[in-house]
C-alpha cells in the first residue's frame, strides 16, 4: 500500500491541490468538517487565537499561517498584506519573548505576489516587507515559507533582500531538492534562521529526490550543515527518524536546548510536540487559519494513507446521514 500510495496517489491528491474548479467548489464548504479541522483550527483570527492561547498554556511557540496561494491578481495580493496586518494587530501585546520571538507568522510570497506577471517579484517583496515592519513593531517573527521548486530562486533572493532590514526573519528550505544542501551551507554561513522541511510538492526526479529514504538521508545531511553553522535551525519534521537524530547533532555542534527549535504542524503528533516542550526544548506549532485551506490541506492528504482513508471514511458517513 505505501509503495502505491507513494507512486500513483500521491501525484494525484498533488496534481488536484492545483486544480483550481475543485479548490473553489471544496473551499465553498464550511471548515466544520472533523477532517479539515484536525490540520486547520479555523477560518477566522478569534478561531486562531483560541488555539493559540491553548499552545502557548502548552509553553509551545507559535507560527501562524493565513492560508492563501498561487493569486493571480495584484487585489488579492494586497488583500493577503492587510489579513496579515490585521492577524499581527491582534496578536499585539501578546508576542513578547525573551530572545525567541514566541509568535509569528508565516507567509507565501505566491500569495504576496510573486508569480503575477509583471514585476511579480518586486510587489511579493514590497508586501513582504510591509507584514515584516508590522512584525517588527508588535515583536514577531515571520518565516517565508518554500513552495514550488520554479519559485526557490526568486523566494531565496527575496529573503536574502529582507534579511538585510530584518535579520531575524526565518526562511524555509526543503531537504527534498538536490540543491539545498548548498542553500544551507549558504545560510549557515550568513547566520540565517532556517526552518528545514521535507518538502511537502509533487517535484521531478530532475530537481529532486523522490525516494522517501533518499529525503530522509538528505533531511539528515542538511540538518547537521545548519546545525554546525552559525545560524538557528528549526528542525520542521514529524519524523521520529529526524526527531531522535537531532540531540547528538545539537551535542556535537555544542548547542543547548535554546539554539535550536523543533517545529510541526497543527494536528499531527500533538504528544510528541507536548514530550519535547516538557522536556525543555523550543517547539513551535505551525497554525494555519481561514477560508483557502483546500492546497494546504490535500497536501496534508497526501502525505500519509492513513489521512486519506480517515477523509474518505469521514465523506462516506456524511453522505450515508
Ligand atoms: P514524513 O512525511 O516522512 O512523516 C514521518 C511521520 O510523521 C509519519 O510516519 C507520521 O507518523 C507523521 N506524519 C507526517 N505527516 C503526517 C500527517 N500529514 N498526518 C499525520 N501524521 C503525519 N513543506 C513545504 O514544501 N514548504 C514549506 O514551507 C513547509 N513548511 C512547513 C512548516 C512546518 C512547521 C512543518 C512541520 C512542515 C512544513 N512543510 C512544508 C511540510 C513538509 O515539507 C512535509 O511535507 C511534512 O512535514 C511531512 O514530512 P515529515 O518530515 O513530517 O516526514
Amino acid at each position: 500500500m505505501a509503495g502505491v500510495f507513494a507512486s500513483t496517489l500521491r501525484p494525484a491528491i498533488l496534481a488536484a491541490s492545483r486544480t483550481k474548479g475543485l479548490r473553489r467548489a471544496a473551499e465553498r464548504l464550511p471548515v466544520t468538517s472533523n477532517v479539515v479541522h484536525r490540520f486547520v483550527p479555523g477560518e477566522t483570527i478569534d478561531s486562531v487565537l483560541d488555539s493559540v492561547a491553548v499552545l502557548r498554556d502548552s509553553r509551545r511557540y507559535v507560527s501562524i499561517d493565513y492560508l492563501g496561494e498561487d493569486v493571480t491578481d495584484v487585489d488579492d495580493a494586497t488583500a493577503t498584506v492587510q489579513a496579515y496586518l490585521a492577524l499581527l494587530d491582534a496578536l499585539d501585546g501578546r508576542a513578547a519573548g525573551d530572545g525567541v520571538r514566541p509568535l509569528e507568522v508565516s507567509v507565501k510570497l505566491s500569495a504576496l505576489g510573486q508569480a503575477l506577471d509583471r514585476d511579480g517579484k518586486k510587489i511579493a517583496l514590497d508586501n513582504a516587507r510591509t507584514v515584516c515592519e508590522r512584525a517588527q513593531q508588535v515583536g514577531a517573527g515571520v518565516t517565508v515559507d518554500a513552495e514550488d521548486h520554479r519559485s526557490t530562486d526568486s523566494t531565496l533572493s527575496i529573503s536574502g533582500d529582507l534579511r538585510v532590514d530584518f535579520p531575524w526573519l526565518g526562511t524555509v528550505l526543503q531537504a527534498y531538492l538536490h540543491r539545498t544542501l548548498d542553500d544551507c551551507r549558504e545560510l549557515a554561513t550568513v547566520g540565517a534562521r532556517v526552518r528545514l522541511c521535507k518538502g511537502a510538492y509533487d517535484e521531478p526526479a530532475s530537481v529532486a529526490y523522490r525516494d522517501p529514504a533518499e529525503v530522509t538521508d538528505s533531511y539528515l545531511r542538511c540538518l547537521q550543515v545548519l546545525m554546525a553553522g552559525s545560524g538557528y535551525p528549526m528542525v520542521a519534521s514529524h519524523d521520529p527518524q529526524v526527531i531522535d537524530a537531532v540531540p547528538a547533532m545539537a551535542r556535537e555542534s555544542g548547542r543547548g536546548v535554546g539554539d535550536f527549535e523543533y517545529q510541526m504542524l497543527y494536528g499531527i503528533r500533538d504528544d510528541e510536540q507536548r514530550r519535547l516542550a516538557d522536556a525543555g526544548n523550543h517547539v513551535r506549532v505551525y497554525v494555519p487559519y481561514g477560508t483557502q485551506w483546500y492546497g494546504y490541506f490535500m497536501r496534508r492528504l497526501a502525505e500519509r494513507p492513513a489521512n486519506l482513508t480517515f477523509f474518505l471514511r469521514a465523506l462516506a458517513e456524511r453522505s450515508g446521514r
